[in-house]
């Protein structure tokens, strides 16, 4: 069985901060919808595509949102024995998430594999040679976090531009962000 490849989406503050109190510690419509677009957006009709996140990110989804709609939605834990209500797999470790989506039957029901934090899942997949695209909003702030993504090692990622993603900087009720997307060399 050969091993899907994932990409990585996430918001990060100045500090590479992502999260506070089991929350985000912003609120942006725009990059919400942006996730939504990304994340939903498969390239081949007929499949879907999966997120993979840690129990915890699974945790700060409001519940009236999970599961995330059109996607396969898959939760890391080592503690729980069943998927938490709504979500559709768990899973023990990434690996195994990444053998359930690459093998037979999910295998070709599903297209693109996005991981979508928090920090522990962000750290373990930046790390991964199945990893492929990293989507990042760079948020202009420096406001507390709790949780955050680790350093981007340029020696093993470098920085691409995609038609589809805009890179100049936006704006919504006084944040700053923009989008960029980086690119695992050799892979
Ligand atoms: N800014 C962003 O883009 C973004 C995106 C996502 C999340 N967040 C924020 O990040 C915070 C949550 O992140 P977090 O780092 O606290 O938690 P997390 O990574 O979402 O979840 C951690 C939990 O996931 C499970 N887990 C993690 N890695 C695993 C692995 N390799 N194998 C099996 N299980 C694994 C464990 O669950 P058990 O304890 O059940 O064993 C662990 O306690 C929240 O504040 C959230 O809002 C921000």
């Amino acid at each position: 069985m050969a091993l899907k490849k994932f990409n990585i989406i996430v918001a990060v503050s100045n500090d590479m901060g992502i999260g506070l109190n089991g929350d985000l510690p912003w609120r942006l419509r725009k990059d919400m919808k942006q996730f939504s677009l990304l994340t939903s957006k498969s390239t081949v009709n007929g499949k879907n595509n999966a997120v993979v996140m840690g129990r915890r990110t699974w945790d700060s989804i409001p519940e009236k949102f999970r599961p995330l709609p059109n996607r396969v939605n898959v939760v890391l834990s080592r503690t729980l024995s069943d998927p938490p209500p709504g979500a559709d797999y768990l899973c023990g470790s990434l690996d195994k998430a990444m053998a359930l989506l690459s093998d037979e039957p999910l295998n070709n029901q599903i297209d693109l594999i996005w991981i979508i934090g928090g920090s522990e899942v962000y750290k373990e997949a930046m790390m991964s040679p199945l990893c492929h695209q990293v989507y990042i909003t760079r948020v202009s702030s420096h406001v507390q976090c709790d949780a955050f993504f680790p350093n981007i090692d340029k020696l093993k990622y470098k920085q691409i531009s995609l038609s589809d993603i805009d890179g100049k900087e936006q704006e919504e009720r006084g944040i700053k962000f923009r989008y960029e997307v980086y690119q695992q060399i050799n892979n």
